[in-house]
């Protein structure tokens, strides 16, 4: 009889233990004491759960349910325990109403030093509107937070994530090493300034997809250091467009190289695909881009290269930039331009573009044939290419 007692515990014992590493630890912000009535602040909350979940030696799942969280900025430190915390986010997280409460912190919802975190799912709202306004009548106002940001991880997936008005960018990757941003929405107003619908920097191995951006700024952005690029299947605008650089602001910089962007459609956007750097010497480089397959509809600048950046013509001797750009392709990129110059290569005088490539381009200003501009600019055309190349 004993003994049946025992194995039956014995048994109990496994089946418990087994469950528990298959299935992640689940830590509910309510249960920490967050509140999901838009005005309790639930920071507090939100970091007892954190420390909860990263200091879990099994898989970790943060769970944030329906309602609206009101959070101030929050960090949410590594290195962790594990290597698997999802959060799973079914509600709104809302940044305070008053913009000076998080404006000069740089990042809202921040993660550093974090490994194989995935933020599923949610709405992120930076209620950025009033600093805006702030920024727009010339007082002096913070810089603003980034809605998002991921600093020196890796193995990060953002999935599904909404992200409203944000004071400054939306989400900044930086220093990180493979990431996954799918499924994600970014809207905040066409004249929002600073609003950057997904920043990337001195990071490798990102994928960027299946995503909608409207913001007031570039729909994506791509800066110094950044390697190993994948953007697939986004929708732009309105905002900017899509911009590596600005490149060439520093002397000392690491290049972008690797980048691939692909079945991207511009909506009445300022820029399409645009590569951009100061005109003052620098180390860095842009190369290796593919630009495949993209559709612009009433856009600006639909292709333009411009190394020529600088603002207020401040602190750039002889306006040459060091930027060395190369190698770049444009595949099958069709639609129509807002302005007659539709295609802008505005190249470096002591560094020329080389190996521009122009496949299959067909831009056109209304109903005619638009107009290509190109300065240093050296490559090949191939296929049908309207406007007629000027490589
Ligand atoms: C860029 O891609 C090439 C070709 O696939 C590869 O050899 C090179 O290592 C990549 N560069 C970086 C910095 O990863």
């Amino acid at each position: 009889m004993a003994c049946t007692t025992s194995f039956v515990l014995l048994v109990l014992l496994l089946v418990l233990l087994t469950s528990s590493l298959a299935t992640a630890v689940q830590f509910n912000v309510v249960s920490y004491g967050a509140k999901s009535d838009g005005t309790t602040d639930s920071t507090k909350a939100f970091l007892k759960a954190w420390t909860q979940a990263c200091g879990s030696t099994s898989p970790a799942t943060i769970y944030v349910p329906t309602g609206r969280f009101l959070l101030r900025n929050v960090k949410f430190m590594g290195p962790c325990r594990n290597n698997a915390i999802l959060v799973k986010i079914d509600g709104t997280l809302l940044a305070p109403s008053d913009f000076r409460a998080i404006g000069n912190a740089g990042n809202w919802v921040f993660f550093k030093d974090v490994a194989g975190v995935t933020v599923s799912g949610g709405t992120l709202d930076g209620r950025g509107a009033n600093l805006w306004a702030c920024k727009g009548s010339g007082k002096n106002c913070p810089s603003g937070a980034t809605n998002l940001g991921f600093t020196n991880s890796r193995n990060i997936v953002i999935d599904g994530l909404t992200s409203l008005n944000s004071q400054m960018f939306h989400i900044v990757i930086n220093g990180c090493h493979n990431v996954k941003v799918q499924g994600v929405r970014v809207s905040a107003s066409g004249n929002s300034p600073n609003t950057d619908g997904i920043h990337v920097q001195v990071s490798s191995s990102v994928a960027i997809l299946n995503s909608n951006i409207g913001t007031g700024d570039d729909c994506v952005s791509v800066g110094p250091g950044t390697t190993n690029l994948w953007i697939e299947n986004v929708v732009c605008g309105p905002g900017h467009g899509i911009s590596i650089g600005s490149l060439g602001k520093e002397l000392d910089e690491p290049g972008v190289e690797n980048v691939t962007v692909r079945m991207v459609t511009f909506v009445g956007t300022e820029n399409g695909l645009r590569i951009k750097s100061w005109g003052r010497p620098s180390s860095g480089f842009a190369r290796n881009i593919h630009f495949q397959h993209a559709s612009m509809t009433n856009v600006k600048n639909p292709i333009v290269i411009d190394q020529n950046y600088c603002p207020n013509n401040k602190n750039c001797p002889g306006q040459a930039s060091g930027v060395k750009i190369s190698d770049v392709t444009y595949e099958d990129i069709h639609g129509t331009s807002a302005t007659e110059v539709a295609v802008k290569f505005d190249c470096s005088r002591s560094n020329p573009c080389t190996g521009i490539k122009l496949e299959d381009v067909k831009l056109t200003y209304k109903n005619q044939a638009a107009d290509a501009s190109c300065t240093n600019a050296d490559g090949t055309s191939t296929g049908l290419v309207q406007p007629t190349s000027c490589l």
